[in-house]
């Protein structure tokens, strides 16, 4: 799983050009380290003392070396202890580097998580329905954690590197700038190609990883529909299936195997190499009389394997930007995009409204789909407190007026009004906090039968919930669990059944007690005897409460004051029952008599 989080993590984080746009979004993400400031000050104190000390390091070991030939005694134990000051200093340095960093980076993170969530949940309807859940949450973890990759190793690498490169390089040119030169026109070409060669061979990893995770795709698809496998018989057809992929894996991981043997292959040789190089001019120098002793040989050789190391790692912070440039972009295009308009939001003293709500040639197409109008000119009224019912045809657009109502779309033209005001003008919070909804596809969350009923009012008492459940016909099957309320519903759900699940939302709807109640098909998955009692408690709940209902069943919707009727996005008849069956040729009336015919 972890493996596969990984392979994920490199597909849909796609590195991008280095460009100002790019690096000037990314620094814009600083001001999450903002609140941090003065620890990251003290971080990067303490990366610039470790780096410095690395430094010293060699210098100490070439003169403790050099005391070898024409030091006294008490030379080389001074040597040594300052040198033995200098691992302490530095230990101490870099635990302090590390565990700074940590901090600013752990906050820095968990504030920029936060930000991003917070965003995200009240980015509008439009928003998630052209995109998918799972990339918005590796928005959410994989972005976010190559970020803090950035923050911190990157940076305080990168910080390290220039110290030891520049510093690295005076040092030298002071021991011996003739080797300097030679050293200089080796090792930066050596690290170069190293690292071009790398990204070659990164990229035909990155392309095993890929087909790695095409087949990781099939396991999961098929794992997750499971049954559709096992019913179709389709078993021998995935086996076969997950097989070409997985040879597939085969082919272009040997074609990579072989590019890194010689990869590495090339770098054994072009590393010592070039070390052995640098020792033999060295020695040569020395052995020519230069001013050079072989202690500072020795410091050369140390200082060019840190500047060699920093060079190639420098390459590497190049493509890690790169990446969080990527992420960086993703972030923000969550970032940039607009929330809903909330209002004051200020969800305790939301006012109650009467219930009466107008639909005032509402027309709407949705925004993923422009072409294709939904609704067309609709208009409706319902008084406070009246019941009234949609039917139509599938498809004809019935949950679409539930999802306008809640505002989770705005409407094209026309408007729809809540005690004769705009709902645009009510406080988002407040229009949303007077409607419940028991929705066609019933979502539960993951938790507790009592945690889903308490959704629909966050802190309710135990009676409260108790006796919502009851309304709701929910309690005989709740006491039939061994734990009761405390019985665990399963991911979405799954572990209750289709009525169930509606009979807890419809408790949840009960316990938020709102102005005007919305029923898509809310009993449509309870068999006749259950459909029954709900309907009951149903019809005690909608007392003195403005309802929609939405019904294909026509036997649940007699009573409705108003029935409307809708088909391809408008409003054919309304009226009530006995209205709408006295209509010669009605829609209404030709459904009913198919129902009675289907029923008899
Ligand atoms: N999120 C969406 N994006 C684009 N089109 C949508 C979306 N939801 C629904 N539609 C389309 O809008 C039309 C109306 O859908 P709607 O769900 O309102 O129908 P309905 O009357 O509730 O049908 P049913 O009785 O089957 O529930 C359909 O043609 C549907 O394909
Ligand atoms: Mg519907």
């Amino acid at each position: 799983m972890a493996q596969h989080g990984k392979v994920s993590t490199e597909r849909e984080t796609p590195k991008k050009k280095i460009t100002g746009q790019g690096l000037k979004r990314m620094i814009r993400l600083f001001r999450f380290i903002k609140p941090q400031r003065t620890v990251f000050a003290i971080g990067l104190f303490f990366l610039l003392l470790s780096s410095v000390t690395t430094l010293i390091f060699p210098m100490l070991m070439g003169d403790l070396l050099d005391s070898a030939n024409n030091g006294t005694i008490e030379k080389i134990n001074r040597t040594g202890f300052i040198l033995l000051g200098i691992f302490v200093a530095n230990a101490i340095f870099s635990y302090f580097r590390i565990y700074t960093f940590a901090i600013v980076t752990q906050k820095t993170l968990a504030l920029l998580r936060q930000t991003t969530y917070n965003h995200l949940i009240r980015l509008p309807m439009v928003f998630f329905s052209s995109r998918r859940v799972g990339e918005l949450n590796s928005r959410i973890s994989a972005d976010i954690a190559l970020l803090q990759e950035t923050f911190t190793t990157t940076l305080a690498q990168f910080i390290r590197q220039v110290i030891t490169i520049v510093g690295g390089i005076t040092l030298l040119a002071v021991i011996s700038y003739k080797l300097t030169l030679f050293m200089l026109a080796i090792v930066p070409v050596v690290a170069i190609v190293a690292r071009v060669f790398g990204t070659f061979i990164r990229r035909l990893s990155k392309k095993t990883q890929d087909k790695v995770a095409e087949s990781n795709t099939i396991v999961d698809e098929t794992l997750q529909a499971i049954t559709n496998v096992k019913a179709f018989a389709n078993e021998a057809f995935e086996i076969f299936r997950y097989k070409k992929k997985t040879d597939e894996v085969i082919d272009i991981a040997l074609k990579g195997a072989k590019w890194r043997g010689l990869f590495v292959s090339f770098i054994f040789l072009a590393m010592f190499g070039s070390i052995a190089g640098v020792v033999w001019y060295g020695v040569y120098l020395v052995n020519q009389g230069d001013s050079m002793t072989s202690g500072d040989l020795f410091k050369f050789i140390l200082y060019t394997v840190f500047i060699a190391g920093s060079i190639s790692g420098m390459a590497d912070l190049y493509s890690q930007i790169q990446k969080a440039i990527g992420a960086t972009e993703n972030l923000m295009d969550i970032l940039e995009e607009d929330t809903e308009h909330f209002g004051k939001g200020n969800t305790m003293e939301t006012e109650r409204c009467s219930g009466q709500v107008e639909l005032d040639e509402v027309s709407f197409t949705y925004p993923t789909r422009k072409d294709v109008p939904v609704l067309k000119k609709i208009s409706f009224s319902v008084k406070q407190g009246e019941q009234v019912a949609l039917v139509g045809p599938s498809g004809a657009g019935k949950s679409t007026i539930t999802s306008l109502l809640f505002r989770f779309y705005d409407p094209l033209e026309g408007e729809i009004r809540i005690d004769g005001k705009n709902i645009r003008e009510y406080d988002l919070t407040g229009l949303r906090n007077n409607m419940a909804i028991v929705p066609q596809e019933v979502l539960l969350f993951g938790g507790s039968i009592r945690e889903n009923i308490e959704y629909g009012k966050p802190g309710a008492h135990e009676d409260e919930i108790m006796e919502a459940a009851r309304k709701a016909n929910a309690l005989e099957f709740i006491h039939n669990f061994p734990e009761g309320l405390e019985t665990l519903v399963g991911e979405r759900g799954v572990q209750l059944s289709g009525g169930q699940r509606q009979r807890i939302a419809i408790a949840r709807a009960i316990l938020k007690d709102p102005a005007i109640l919305i029923l898509d098909e809310a009993t449509s998955s309870l068999d006749s005897e259950s459909e029954r009692l709900v309907q009951d408690a149903l019809q005690i709940l909608m007392e003195g409460r403005t309802s929609i209902v939405i019904a294909h069943r026509l036997s649940t919707i007699h009573n409705a004051d108003k029935i409307i009727v809708i088909d391809k996005g408008e409003v054919k008849e309304s009226g009530t029952h006995e209205e709408l069956l006295a209509l010669e040729g009605g829609i209404y009336r030709n459904l009913s008599a198919l129902q009675i015919e289907v029923m008899g």
